[in-house]
């Protein structure tokens, strides 16, 4: 039996949903614990490509068990729109396949319109540059405990009087601060009602789900959204989103006790980007950036924007081990790489005349800083046909000792491709 969590190092898109579908053959159960449809998550699978942004990436297996735990931010519109998709694809969703918190929060049709009056309203360089998705707006009411939560689709008199109050606080906020249309309760109850309908049998108790599984001796796979750097604590504040990305939160936004876990997964671009506003240390404007986002066809899968490419940052993968307790790194995107002379890895920063090895707390500093290259010899070989690690390049496996030695954790994965196939899987950590 083994318990796995799955988590983005860096800024998101570090390749978690293809990782997840490849590990999912191991698991049993595969869990989403926080973040919403601001996630988007590409799996490439016989050569047909799947985004998932609510559902979890163990979807395509149809033996496996999904969960949506506590910590999600929902949206129900969405998370329909993706069951129609995969029924359409041939691979029908019914309550035997997922399961959804009755405790996971819902993001109403409010949220997406103070997400995006919030973000038109702050001046630019304040900007967070958020996916407009409702994320943060939702995470807040749920803070200041007026959110309303998916179990609350089952009682109609308390979901009423939640809307109710909300409407009133919002209404008020569209009306008078943001010059913007208000909604009616009957909009809103309308939509809700059918789907109340369409959700209330995959409706449950997922922390009561995942103790029996886990008593059952079930493998258990968290899949983290997001990236470490994106967490409300200990990212780049306040260019974050609204939840805790780090492994912990796999325990808080699942109802699972922490020392149930056995492995953490690291998931690791091998160069970094970022979507978004927000500093990015090792960020490149010249034709080196501009080739790794051709190469590594870097968009996003929620926004279509263009991705910000840079270097890797080994003081951004430092925070993430110490962070999240990773026991294993899964190197994605090595393929991206080929073609560079020289490969440059940020292994300090300075700022102010000091050199730093971690991430600064304060933002004006955290913009302030330069990054400190180590430079190793590139690769010209393309890489997306080799499954082995003794036939990658030596220059290809020099730079994974390297990632290896500066954040004194092993390498159990490497990916070389899209593909599920394209991937050395060199530990297993449910062995
Ligand atoms: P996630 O949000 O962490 O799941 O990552 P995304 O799906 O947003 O972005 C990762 C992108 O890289 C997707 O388009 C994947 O299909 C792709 N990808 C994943 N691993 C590799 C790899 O090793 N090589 C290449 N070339 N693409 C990859
Ligand atoms: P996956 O799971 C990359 C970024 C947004 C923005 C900030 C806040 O695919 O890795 P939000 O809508 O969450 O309030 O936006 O966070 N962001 C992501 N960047 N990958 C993601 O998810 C992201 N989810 C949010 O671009 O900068
Ligand atoms: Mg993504």
């Amino acid at each position: 039996m083994a318990n796995v969590v799955i988590i983005g190092t860096q800024w998101g898109d570090e390749g978690k949903g293809k990782v997840v579908d490849l590990l999912t053959r191991y698991a049993d159960y595969i869990v989403r614990f926080q973040g919403g449809n601001n996630a988007g998550h590409t799996l490439v699978v016989e050569g047909k490509k799947y985004i998932f942004h609510l559902i979890p990436s163990g979807i395509l297996y149809p033996d496996k068990k999904c969960l949506i735990g506590n910590g999600v931010v929902l949206d129900p519109g969405v998370l329909l729109k993706e069951m129609t998709d995969l029924a359409a694809a041939g691979l029908p969703v019914n309550p035997d396949r997922l399961t959804i918190s009755e405790r996971a929060h819902l993001i109403m049709p409010y949220h997406n319109r103070l997400d995006n009056n919030m973000e038109a309203a702050t001046k630019q360089g304040a900007k967070i540059g958020t996916t407009g998705r409702g994320i943060g707006p939702c995470y807040g009411d749920k803070i200041t405990r007026q959110g309303i939560k998916v179990g609350d689709l089952l009682d109609d008199a308390l979901f009423r009087e939640k809307l109710t109050e909300n409407l009133k606080e919002k209404n008020f906020l569209f009306a008078s601060k943001y010059n913007t249309a208000t909604f009616s309760f009957e909009e809103i109850y309308a939509i809700f009602q059918q789907y109340a309908e369409k959700l209330a049998p995959y409706i449950g108790n997922v922390s009561v789900e995942l103790d029996r599984a886990r008593k059952a001796g079930r493998h258990i796979l968290f899949e983290g959204a997001q990236g470490t750097q994106l967490d409300i604590d200990h990212g780049t504040y306040p260019f974050v989103t609204s939840s805790n990305t780090i492994a912990g939160n796999a325990c808080t936004g699942s109802g699972f006790g922490p020392s149930h876990i056995d492995a953490v997964i690291g998931i690791l671009k091998a160069y970094t980007t970022r979507v978004g506003e927000g500093p990015f240390p090792s960020e490149l404007f010249d034709q080196t950036g501009e080739a790794l986002q051709q190469k590594g066809a870097e968009f996003g899968a929620t926004t279509g924007r263009k991705r910000r490419c840079g270097w890797l940052d080994c003081i951004v993968a430092n925070e993430a081990v110490r962070l999240n307790g990773i026991t294993g790194l899964a190197i994605t995107k090595l393929d991206v790489l080929s073609g560079q002379s020289n490969l440059k890895i940020a292994t300090a920063y300075e700022e102010g005349g000091k050199r730093l090895t971690a991430m600064p707390g304060n933002i004006r500093q955290v913009e302030r800083l330069k990054p400190v290259y180590e430079e190793l010899v590139g690769w010209q070989e393309e890489l997306c046909d080799i499954r082995s690690i003794d036939d990658l390049p030596s220059a290809t496996r020099a730079y994974i000792k390297r990632i290896e030695e500066i954040t004194e954790t092993p390498v159990a994965i490497l990916s070389v491709g899209p593909g599920r196939e394209q991937t050395l899987l060199l530990k297993n950590p449910f062995a």
